[in-house]
């Protein structure tokens, strides 16, 4: 292991490894070719208090740092991916948004049912006509009274099935691009709140995306997260351990093939022998084993920065940016090296496949990290 792990950390591994192999693995296939969500696992990640890690204990949470947060991500998208996501948006985003931006009211309300599972958190940025320019989006949310009308479209929402709280990004005045926009907490239900079909996707199939439309939808003052025209900071301050989430998960989805590929190319015979003993297919899995182990470097690096309450957009960009593309190539590998098989539904690698694309592209493209990593540089 190349970063040096507490006991803690390392105890926090062995324990969510052992209850994915058992929990999360088994359904992992079953997710994928139903696209449906792992509705049973949500109480399980409850008790074991993977959904309230990023929650103080005051609010029920299980109060572990960030890099144990990041663990679990890994080690859950091992062996499936959807569940990754799923957790990664609940905590990382969510959870953490009301955490670092909420009011004592608002933790109140929300905190402890996130930590039991009783309540999901989603986070409402991407529009139509603002995806990687999160800026321009055109969701407007105007004062009346003690409240405020919110109207517009959100797409491409994860956990949006059953999620009970929206995090949702909103225009507050006509100022233009990240200026004037602000954070409300929507709750599931709401009048003038509708939630569209879960889109029918290339991999990560069980964690629900879905469109939402907000008409003359009618929320309390109180709903407001942060101060007015904050909006743009809360999003951004939640992306920075949204990303190193996904990071995370696009290790743990290398980890995985990894594993799947070694364990083929053992068993697997031609030529008398097996493929393991190819210098061909050996090169894969050293190409592979080194570039897992510098993407780990790089995603606790983000972790451990962001426990220490340093500045760390940079690493958890530059993580999400080494991550993404590492998941393409090892699972690209890993069917490789399964031939035939690979290709086949039902060995864990043609879905590992899948999985592994988006995570080149949300919370953040490659080429929007980059742009992050590249500003932060030549402001120094
Ligand atoms: N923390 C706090 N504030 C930040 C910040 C950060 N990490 N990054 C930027 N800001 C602040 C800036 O300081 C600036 O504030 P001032 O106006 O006071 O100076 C303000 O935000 C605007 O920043 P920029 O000038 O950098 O804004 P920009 O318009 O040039 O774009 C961007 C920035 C990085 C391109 C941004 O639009 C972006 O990240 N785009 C990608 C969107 C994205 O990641 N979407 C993901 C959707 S969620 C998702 O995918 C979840 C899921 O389902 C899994």
């Amino acid at each position: 292991m190349p970063y040096h792990l507490s006991d803690e950390q390392e105890i926090v591994r062995s324990s969510i490894r052992e209850f994915a192999e058992a929990e999360v693995k088994p359904l992992a296939a079953t997710l994928d070719r139903e696209h449906r969500p792992p509705l049973e696992t949500l109480p399980k990640l409850a008790e074991m208090g993977i959904l309230g890690m990023t929650i103080p204990a005051e609010y029920g949470g299980s109060a572990t740092d960030y890099l144990s947060f990041v663990i679990a991500i890994e080690e859950l998208a091992r062996v499936c991916a959807t569940t990754s996501v799923i957790v990664d948006v609940h905590g990382g985003l969510a959870c953490a948004n009301i955490v670092r931006w909420g009011n004592e009211e608002q933790k109140q309300k929300y905190l402890p049912g996130m930590a039991s599972g009783d309540i999901i958190g989603s986070f409402c940025l991407t529009e139509p006509s603002a995806g990687s320019d999160a800026g321009a989006l055109k969701t407007k949310a105007v004062k009346d009274g003690d409240s405020y009308v919110l109207n517009g479209q959100k797409i491409f929402i994860t956990n949006a099935g059953f999620a009970k709280v929206f995090c949702v990004l909103a225009r507050t005045s006509d100022e233009g691009g990240t200026r004037g926009i602000s954070a409300f907490l929507v709750d599931r239900g709401t009048p003038g709140f509708a939630i569209g079909d879960p889109e029918r996707k290339m991999g990560i199939r069980g964690s629900s995306t879905c469109a939402l439309q907000f008409s003359d939808c009618r929320v309390p003052a109180s709903a407001l997260l942060g101060n007015e025209g904050d909006g743009f900071k809360v999003a951004m301050s939640g992306l920075d351990g949204g990303r190193t989430g996904i990071a995370a998960q696009a290790l743990g989805i290398a980890q995985g093939a990894f594993e799947e590929m070694v364990d083929y190319a053992k068993q697997r015979v031609q030529f008398g022998k097996p493929i393991a003993e190819q210098q061909a297919i050996q090169w894969m899995i050293a190409d592979s084993a080194t570039e897992i182990a510098a993407g780990r470097s790089l995603v606790y690096e983000a972790a451990d920065l962001e426990d220490r309450h340093l500045p760390f957009s940079q690493q958890a960009s530059m993580a999400k940016l080494y991550c993404g593309p590492l998941a393409t190539r090892v699972t690209h590998r890993a069917v490789q090296v399964h031939g035939g098989n690979g290709y086949i539904e039902g060995y864990p690698v043609e879905r590992m496949y899948r999985d592994s694309r988006i995570t080149e592209i949300y919370e953040g493209t490659s080429e929007i990290q980059r742009m992050v990593i590249s500003r932060l540089v030549l402001r120094k």
